[in-house]
């Protein structure tokens, strides 16, 4: 079955990490249970027309009832890491105040089930699912996100971080700016250009202040935070269309590691981003700054933009991939592990950043379910690119020292429901029942190598 590949898992080093990715929301399911609170994305499913067939993740994968056999099953597959997520109104389900000590036992069991088996668990702080009662006070906009995430983060790290030395701060930031708060395609739905700045600054700073607080409560931890990122083509050799994809680097790739850096928003590539400034107080810049250990990598496609007259702030548009007649996932993304290589090289070129870990790359495809069997050729292509790629970036010194599969199994895929299927393992969502797809069972021949 590998006989089609030029690599091995030896060839990335007897010390990188192969892991899978997932998170709290997409997962679990139970949300009302054992005293959690309610979170945007519950609410956000029960207006009509924000999730595909109206689906929402009362349910999901059930992970809260079956997390024993579902680690069990990562460990089966051969992988030695697991990055979940705590959900935060779990922990706190007003958001901040009391904690609630059923969502703390969870996430004990949960950790304490990986290390019963050798798998080292990651945790992201924040993927996504913001309690209600914080958005009602106003979310990701009101500045006072500051205390009340510097609280649930010292809350996570001392009750975990006696045993989990890994940490992810924040997941994909842009989406939460972009998608959750100007956009509105994401919980909580707003939907204005007034809201991206001050929420991208306050999201900025969270990144940072999480990183002290594990720095400063958990012995020896491994710190990071996770960027969505996509390498960015101009349509054309104008000016316009360069310019426009330098604004899109700016957004795309930019708006979030080179604070952390120390080096500012990126506003040399688009003005607009200097209008931060209005929602920075005294001391901000500098606490924008920390020296992670390593900073997560998410990169699903490339992207190619030209200048748009029609796009008022962006003055851009990105011309879609199925125009381009490049190969598509199931989400209409480009396949490109050229791209996975470009991005990595365009990180690695940051002095400041120590480390590189890929922390989600995966796909959705149209599985083919036959009986036992599920048939998933193109992921098991699209994994074997990638990570061709990946390698080939790190022959050339770049300094990638993990990878963490998108992942583990089909779940809650936010606005597109459970119509779209990430998962190296199948989840039939009327039975619970797992299956492992073609390309988890390559995926296990391959760790074993
Ligand atoms: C990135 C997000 O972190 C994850 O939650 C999502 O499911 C994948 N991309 C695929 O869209």
């Amino acid at each position: 079955m590998t006989t089609d590949i030029h690599f091995n898992k030896q060839d990335f080093g007897a010390d990188f990490s192969w892991g899978v990715a997932t998170a709290a929301y997409q997962i679990e399911g139970a949300v009302d249970v054992d005293g959690r609170g309610p979170c945007v994305w519950d609410k956000f499913a029960t207006i009509k027309g924000k999730i595909k067939n109206g689906d929402d993740a009362r349910i999901a994968c059930d992970f809260y009832n079956r997390f024993e056999s579902d680690i069990e099953l990562i460990h089966a597959l051969g992988f030695k890491e697991f990055r979940f997520s705590i959900s935060w109104s779990r922990i706190l389900p007003k958001g901040y105040g009391e904690v609630n000590e059923a969502g703390i036992l969870f996430y004990n069991k949960l950790i304490d089930k990986c290390l019963s088996l050798d798998i080292v668990p990651w945790i992201t702080l924040y993927h996504w699912d913001l309690p209600q009662a914080l958005e009602d006070l106003g979310g990701w906009k009101n500045r006072r996100i500051l205390e009340w995430f510097e609280s649930y983060a010292t809350i996570c790290a001392n009750a975990f971080g006696d045993r989990v030395k890994k940490w992810i701060v924040l997941n994909e930031p842009m989406a939460v700016a972009g998608l959750g708060y100007t956009t509105g395609l994401h919980a909580p739905g707003r939907k204005s250009i007034s809201n991206f700045l001050p929420v991208v600054h306050h999201l900025a700073m969270c990144q940072a202040i999480g990183g002290e607080v594990i720095r400063r409560n958990v012995a020896d931890a491994y710190i990071g935070t996770a960027i969505s990122c996509s390498y960015v083509h101009p349509a054309s050799a104008s000016f316009r269309d360069i310019r426009a994809a330098k604004r899109a680097d700016a957004l795309m790739n930019r708006l979030f590691i080179e604070p952390a850096l120390g080096m500012g928003y990126p506003a040399d590539a688009f003005r607009f981003l200097g209008n931060i400034k209005r929602y920075m107080q005294p001391g901000d810049a500098e606490r924008l700054k920390f020296d992670f250990d390593f900073i997560g990598i998410q990169n699903y496609f490339s992207v190619v933009v030209k200048h748009s007259y029609f796009a008022p702030v962006v003055w851009l548009k990105e011309v879609p991939a199925k125009l381009r007649n490049v190969p598509v996932t199931a989400m209409g993304w480009e396949v490109s592990s050229d791209g996975m290589y470009h991005i990595l090289k365009q990180f690695d070129a940051y002095d400041g950043i120590r480390e590189i870990i890929v922390s989600e790359n995966g796909a959705a495809f149209h599985d083919q379910v036959e009986g036992e069997n599920v048939h998933d050729p193109e992921r098991k292509s699209f994994y074997q690119e990638y990570l061709a790629a990946i390698l080939k970036a790190k022959n050339e010194g770049v300094k990638v020292k993990g990878y963490l599969a998108w992942t583990m199994m089909d779940n809650f895929e936010w606005a597109e429901g459970y119509a779209a299927r990430f998962g190296l393992v199948h989840v039939d969502f009327k039975t619970q029942k797992r299956t492992v797809k073609d390309s988890g069972k390559w995926f296990a021949s391959f760790l074993k190598m």
